[in-house]
């Protein structure tokens, strides 16, 4: 009888981020080339690699759900559960019905609505810098103008924008401070219990407000909004505003600053879009794809299934690389390469299926208003060094410098 050794795992899990992602960039290409579809066998999740196989999961909502309660403890006593019916982590056909009644407050309309105040206080962010040759982008400009857009949206008044910024950060908390393991069984939230209590506080107090004095703003929208009879309820209310600023903020400010890194890694790029404005879309969305702020997306198999040449067990994450997605050589010449006039389609960046990105519309506007109004400002536009998020969920800067020469 011969003894059979198992084989030695041959790939090891994705390094550490650490500064701009090298590491995690040339982990992704070789997986990418060796192993598409990877069930790593420490953590028993499925990393999905290739942009085809990426796209499949994220259409595939019935069998790659978006649902991870059944992962999660149950909520703590005394603590708000911000995950209840929260859009992003519902199924079909709850998803659909909040999605439906969500829709009908955030319309086109709405976001193109902003336009005019987003201009005015990208203004008046610009002009609290002007005469200053040396600023933190971060800090002045791509962090701060996110959280007032979405203040503002919600009907929410924007000098309360330092206690926002508060919470979004309590929501994400930096990876330094806090294991996922620890996020995910509530050691986390029980800490920050008094912040997370005084959010949900707050928010309800509005949506209260909202319901005996209708206003001009998304959350009166969200109380009138009606489908089928149905209506949301406080607890989706306050849950869905809390998503927003989480998914509105973060996601834009490094959406910002990851497009002036880009185009000053480019050089030549900011003085060809002053030259020609028409080429500024697609230069973002080569943004978008270069330096895409989500770098994954867990899904769970509610079944069996097959990816690839892979067959994946129910009950597994499945780690959707949008990162990788986004340079899959299959679908992108060159793709290591970031070509302001490549004007790239099919990127995932704002995810693909039901779940895309109800903000996307918005984040393009914000960045192109904040990127005209600096060409318009300034004559140069040099990146210093910037200090990057060492977390392997979210891709971007938390400080970057820049020097500027007005126009
Ligand atoms: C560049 C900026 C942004 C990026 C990269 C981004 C990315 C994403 C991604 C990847 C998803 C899908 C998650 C999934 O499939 O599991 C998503 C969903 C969502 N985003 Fe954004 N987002 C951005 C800005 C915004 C903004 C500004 C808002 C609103 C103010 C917003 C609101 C939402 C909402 C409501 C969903 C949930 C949609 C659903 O589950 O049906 N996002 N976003």
């Amino acid at each position: 009888m011969t003894s059979t050794t198992p084989e030695a795992e041959p790939f090891e899990g994705p390094p550490a981020v650490v500064g701009d992602g090298k590491e995690l960039y040339a982990w992704l290409k070789r997986m990418r080339r060796d192993a598409p579809v990877w069930l790593d066998p420490a953590s028993g999740s499925c990393h999905v690699l290739t942009h085809a196989d990426a796209l499949r999961v994220l259409s595939e909502p019935s069998v790659f759900s978006s649902d991870f309660s059944s992962l999660a403890p149950p909520p703590e006593p005394g603590l708000p559960n911000f995950a209840e019916a929260s859009l992003s982590v519902t199924d079909p056909p709850l998803h659909g019905r909040l999605r439906r009644l969500i829709s009908q407050a955030f319309t086109p309309r709405t976001v193109a609505g902003l336009e005019p105040r987003i201009q005015a206080v990208t203004a008046e962010l610009l002009d609290s810098v002007s005469g200053r040759t040396d600023f933190d982008l971060v800090e002045e400009l791509s962090g701060p103008l996110p959280v007032v857009v979405i203040a503002e949206l919600l009907g929410i008044p924007a000098s309360d924008r330092e206690m926002f910024r508060r919470w979004a950060e309590y929501l994400l908390p930096p990876s330094d401070e806090v294991t996922a393991g620890e996020f995910l069984e509530g050691g986390y939230a029980k800490t920050r219990a008094a912040e997370l209590n005084e959010m949900a506080d707050y928010l309800l107090g509005h949506v209260r407000d909202r319901r005996s004095t209708p206003r001009e703003d998304l959350l009166s929208r969200l109380v009138a909004a009606e489908d089928d009879g149905e209506r949301l309820s406080d607890r989706q209310m306050v849950n869905f505003s809390a998503f927003l600023l989480l998914a509105g903020h973060l996601t834009t400010t490094l959406f910002m600053s990851n497009a002036l890194l880009s185009f000053d890694g480019t050089p030549g790029t900011l003085a060809l879009l002053r030259e020609d404005p028409s080429l500024i879309s697609g230069a973002l969305e080569e943004v978008l794809r270069y330096r895409p702020p989500v770098s994954f997306l867990y899904r769970l198999t509610r079944e069996d299934t097959r990816i690839g040449e892979v067959d994946v067990p129910a009950g597994r994450i499945v780690v959707v690389w949008l990162l990788s997605a986004n340079r899959d050589e299959r679908l992108f010449t060159d793709p290591d390469r970031f070509d302001p006039r490549r004007t790239p389609g099919g990127h995932l960046t704002f995810s693909h299926g039901i779940h895309f990105c109800l903000g996307a519309p918005l984040a393009r506007m914000e960045s192109s208003i904040v990127l005209r109004a600096m060409l318009d400002r300034y004559a140069d536009i040099r990146c210093g060094t910037p200090v990057y998020h060492q977390r392997p969920d979210i891709f971007g800067v938390t400080s970057l410098p820049v020097s500027v020469r007005a126009a």
